[in-house]
């Protein structure tokens, strides 16, 4: 079964379409891109998934159910988790309490500060299993601000799995990253799968096709190709529309 599912969904601001009856399906555990030039509408799609702003037509399914009308907190408790185009990180904090926070902050305990130590330790021990995951754990103690560009955009990833992540929409992880952290950046978002389902907006086409277990093209808010990266590569339509060959 299908662990996200939209239908028909589509969005307009005022008199522009921006997203235009998206229909796709993504599978418990993989990796599903969404590629298409700028301003093609994924941000959007994001926004309309984890319900920060609603759809004029169509719905999202999660688990089989109908969410496109819940609010943005109560997606995140189903376990639906973004991360932005823009890192969002306390700089000033460590790389350890950033992961911390978040996990609190998806708590059922959020408001009760005066924890007690063994709850803490637990905090800690999940904190670190996710940098791990990322391969940031010798960076645990580091303020993000001392970070590089590609471990804060890792680091932030690691803010999005906090707590019970079941769903990771990661809008352009290597946006700003040099050209040395990309391969590692794709090499770590493949293995957070098959735990975590990742929906991945990204530009490198390259990338998207070596690591993705199927890709969704968009173009002024229409889907043009869907399916595995194979059927992706030989689409003469992506070609046209998007990669520029041909
Ligand atoms: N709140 C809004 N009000 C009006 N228009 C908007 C709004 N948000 C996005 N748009 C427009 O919708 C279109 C799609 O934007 P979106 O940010 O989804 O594209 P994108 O595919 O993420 O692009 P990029 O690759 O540049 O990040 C653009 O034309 C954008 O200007
Ligand atoms: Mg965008």
């Amino acid at each position: 079964m299908a662990l996200l599912k939209t239908i028909g969904l589509t969005k307009d601001f005022g008199a522009l379409r921006v997203l235009d009856h998206v229909d796709l399906e993504v599978r418990e555990g993989s990796l599903h891109s969404v590629v298409g030039p700028n301003g093609a509408g994924k941000t959007t799609l994001f926004s309309l998934i984890s319900g920060f702003i609603k759809p004029s037509e169509g719905r999202v399914e999660f688990k089989g159910k109908d969410i496109s009308h819940l609010p943005p907190h109560q997606m995140a408790h189903l376990g639906i988790r973004r991360s932005f185009q823009v890192i969002t990180l306390f700089l000033e904090l460590t790389a350890l309490e950033n992961v911390r926070l978040a996990i609190q902050a998806e708590g059922k305990e959020r408001f009760s500060f005066f924890k007690k130590a063994s709850d803490l330790q637990g905090l800690v021990v999940q904190s670190y299993e996710i940098l791990r995951t990322l391969g940031l754990a010798q960076k645990a103690e580091h303020k993000a601000c001392e970070l590089s560009h590609g471990e804060q955009r890792l680091l932030d990833i690691g803010v999005a799995m906090a707590g019970e992540s079941n769903l990771l929409l990661l809008d352009e992880p290597t946006s700003g990253l040099v050209y040395d952290e990309i391969p590692m950046m794709g090499e770590t978002i493949k293995k957070l799968t098959p735990k975590h389902t990742v929906v991945l907006i990204e530009h490198r086409v390259d990338m998207v096709l070596s690591i993705s277990d199927s890709i969704t093209v968009l173009d002024f808010g229409r889907v043009i190709a869907q399916g595995p990266p194979d059927i992706i590569r030989n689409s003469e339509e992506v070609s046209r529309a998007y990669l520029g060959v041909r």
